[in-house]
């Protein structure tokens, strides 16, 4: 039985957010509509989610003497990681010692937050599908894996990423022998720490890509049942999601492999909450790629396309209560970049913008703006996913964010 109390009470039910960008800010909105006490945490003041939580809290969240300081000061019951970047081991410690319980699981934080573990688990552990892959601590042993060492070569084209990283940073694709040198220096200066190891991955030409977010919520017996989404489809540039949609087509049988694959990595991962499998598609070929144990960027899109969003659905699921997967409209999404490196930007235009057919506009309230950095997302509903495809980028682009 779920029982929710008081926020600021003493029956109160505490949920910590570790990262509190745009997706924590919208599990937060998604907390605090069912009066949960929410406590957001960020490297930097005024993060988008600490402007929607009733506390807000400034820490170094790799640093794990910090962490289980702020941890055992607020004594929240769950603690929901947003980010990557998280003294993941610490987190165990507290989940074992019984202080707090992490969702989904601390341990698919841990190995989800390097690419290594989560491979690793995937290809070798469970059997899954995966790109052909090595990793590497140096540009020697990089070039050695691409020619191939024990038989096996990755060959051209690969793709290189720091294993620490996220959002296409330090990624890059190498074609041939020239490239290599390039691809490793980029890697190198765009990992998350500088431990110099990257993964390089066999290039898979996919007919399309999608996110499968996968819910692992209770049912009625009490036990956790595995529910899935519609595919979502989205296009990435540079490894960064710039635009996606809701139904992605598939056929039955791409659809059923997809859930199979997205069925066992979350099984293994354990726990409760959403999880977003990002998978690669060849007519009837399917690879796993990676997996996020929470809500994914690319799912912002479910805010105009389903019943329950995913923030809802992650709410819901990890405090114990039944969801709802269906989807509600065919919808899309896209992104819009802050344009210009300044604090306090301004938005042109968001009156023209929303003038478009079946928009919605999320601002995310960031602080501080970088050319690349993702401000903001134009949502569009409308009878088809090509029309709501347009209508986003129309309304994307009709935002022009500038310096004041
Ligand atoms: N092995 C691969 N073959 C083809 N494309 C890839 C491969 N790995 C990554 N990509 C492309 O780069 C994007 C970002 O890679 P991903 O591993 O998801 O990194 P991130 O953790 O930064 O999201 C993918 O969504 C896909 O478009
Ligand atoms: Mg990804």
């Amino acid at each position: 039985m779920t029982t929710l109390g008081t926020p600021l009470s003493p029956t109160a039910t505490r949920v910590m957010l570790l990262g509190s960008g745009e997706l924590g800010k919208e599990v937060l909105i998604a907390l605090q509509r069912l009066g949960v006490e929410t406590i957001a945490v960020d490297r930097y003041e005024n993060a988008p989610g600490q402007q929607v939580a009733h506390h807000a809290r400034t820490i170094t969240m790799s640093d794990p003497a910090q962490l289980k300081a702020l941890i055992e000061a607020e004594k929240p019951q769950l603690v929901v990681p947003e980010i990557e970047a998280i003294a993941t081991p610490m987190l165990q410690q507290l989940e074992e010692a019984g202080t707090v319980r992490v969702i989904p699981t601390a341990r698919a934080a841990r190995l989800t937050m390097d690419r290594e573990g989560i491979r690793r688990l995937a290809a070798e552990t469970l059997g899954l599908p995966t790109s052909p892959y090595k990793f590497c601590d140096s540009l020697a042993e990089l070039q050695a894996a691409i020619d191939g060492v024990d038989g096996k070569a990755i060959g051209y084209p690969c793709i290189v990423k720091p294993v620490m990283s996220s959002s296409g940073k330090g990624q890059s694709k190498i074609d041939g022998p020239d490239d290599v040198q390039k691809a490793w220096d980029y890697a190198m200066a765009g990992g998350r720490v500088s431990h110099g190891r990257v993964i390089v991955e066999g290039f898979i030409d996919f007919d399309y890509e999608i996110t499968l977010l996968t819910v692992r919520a209770l049912g009625a017996d009490g036990q956790v049942q595995t529910q899935f989404c519609a595919p979502i489809g989205h296009v990435q540039v540079s490894g960064d999601y710039v635009e996606s949609w809701q139904p992605h087509p598939m056929s039955p049988a791409a659809l059923a492999k997809a859930q199979r694959i997205a069925q066992a990595v979350t099984a293994d991962l354990g726990g409760q909450g959403l999880f977003g499998v990002e998978l690669f598609v060849k007519g009837e070929e399917v690879w796993f790629s990676e997996v996020s144990p929470r809500p994914h960027d690319t799912g912002m899109v479910t805010m105009a396309t389903q019943w329950q969003n995913e923030f809802e659905l992650h709410a819901r699921a990890i405090l114990g209560l039944p969801v709802d997967t269906t989807l509600k409209s065919p919808g899309a999404s896209a992104v819009i970049y802050g344009g210009a490196d300044a604090r306090g930007i301004v938005f042109d235009g968001v009156d023209h913008a929303l003038q478009v057919p079946g928009t919605e506009l999320r601002l995310f309230g960031k602080p501080e703006s970088f050319v690349k950095r993702r401000m903001g997302v134009a949502l569009a509903h409308a009878d088809d996913v090509e029309a709501a495809r347009r209508n986003a980028k129309e309304a994307a682009s009709r935002v022009k964010p500038r310096a004041a």
